[in-house]
């Protein structure tokens, strides 16, 4: 382990990455990179307890990795990895299971968002979902955790989890992580109301093409309390206006803020602004995605070898658990 520790992360193949894994998550694996030793796994078992149908599950871990290796994920040094490749989580998963009273995971609102969302399929494996999760934390023995905040209540119950594993057992094999967020941990999407998604289609793709980009920002909500091209508009409740703080240079923010509140500018012409600044942003990630893309074999062979060694961490963490427990 490096001097300052270990970073794990993980999240769904929900396929090509939006803006909001972007800014959520993303860029924060990618900036930790140059001081810990990190670990980005493509959680497709948690994928499982919401699909409908498996048939994409494959194609789109690979894009989810290409958008990784694109924003300037590193795999000489850092581990991109697919979770059910090392099976050894699953395992982790039911001994953690034994420590976690069912009441604390129906009662996190996670979980009940999720009831909400999919009342047809409350399957056993989304109450454990938050279980399987801390097994993959403290599977690789990471004490940081980069995740957007609707990761919270999943962070502070993996910190339960850990300690009342460490209680029971009368050990210290397992690490407490801590959550670290980025500046910008709940990107909203472009509907102006709901965090940005994929399942409720109010995202913006990192790699979209400009055209696509284009139209995605000319449909985002502003103040609804804009009606016409004179009212005056509140920055400060435009979800355009946030990205604009992200995208655009402190002068045109600047600008903006001062230009809106007086009806100077409108909203088509502050969101054109922002279509170029986030496609001149995303071009470089769009160029290395295009060159990864010539090749498929690149990035198999990267979450091949990212599964090599992650294995290696696992096989070696799961001796220490059969033990303290008392396996044989
Ligand atoms: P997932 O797949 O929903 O999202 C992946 C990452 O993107 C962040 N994110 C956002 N951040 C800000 N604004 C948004 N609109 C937005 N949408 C997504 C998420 O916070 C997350 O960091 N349970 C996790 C996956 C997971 C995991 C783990 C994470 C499984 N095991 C172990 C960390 C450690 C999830 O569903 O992420």
């Amino acid at each position: 382990m490096t001097p300052k520790g270990r970073v794990f992360s993980g999240a769904r193949p929900t396929g090509r990455q939006h803006l909001g894994n972007y800014l959520g998550a993303i860029q924060n694996y990618v900036a930790l990179q140059d001081e810990y030793e990190c670990i980005y796994c493509i959680v497709d078992l948690h994928a499982l307890t919401t699909l409908e149908s498996t048939e994409d599950l494959r194609q789109n871990s690979v894009e989810m990795a290409l958008d990784w290796l694109a924003a300037g994920i590193r795999p000489e040094e850092t581990i991109m990895f697919i979770q059910s490749q090392v099976p050894e989580v699953t395992e982790l998963h039911t001994i953690l299971s034994m420590v976690t009273p069912l009441g604390k995971l129906t009662d996190l609102p996670t979980f009940k968002e999720k009831v909400r969302q999919q009342p047809h399929n409350v399957n056993y494996g989304l109450v454990g979902y938050p279980v399987l999760m801390t097994a993959d934390i403290v599977l690789y023995k990471a004490n940081l955790v980069p995740v957007g905040v609707d990761q919270a209540p999943h962070l502070e119950f993996a910190r339960e989890v850990v300690r009342s594993f460490n209680y029971r057992f009368k050990t210290n094999v397992l690490i407490e992580p801590e959550m670290i967020s980025t500046e910008y941990p709940k990107v909203i999407g472009i509907d102006g109301v709901q965090k940005m998604s994929k399942s409720l289609n109010n995202h913006i793709e990192l790699a979209a093409t400009p055209a696509e980009t284009r139209q995605k920002v000319m449909q985002m909500v502003t103040d609804p309390q804009r009606k016409r091209r004179s009212d005056p508009g509140r920055p400060e409740v435009c979800n355009v206006f946030s990205f604009h703080k992200v995208f655009s240079t402190p002068q045109q923010v600047q600008e903006i803020d001062r230009e809106c509140r007086i009806a100077g500018i409108g909203c088509v012409d502050c969101k054109k602004i922002l279509v170029e600044n986030l496609n001149r942003h995303l071009e470089p990630f769009r160029h290395r995605r295009a060159e990864l893309s010539r090749d498929p074999q690149f990035v198999l062979d990267v979450l091949q070898n990212g599964k090599e060694r992650a294995a290696l961490i696992a096989r070696q963490t799961m001796a220490e658990v059969r033990d303290a427990v008392g396996l044989p």
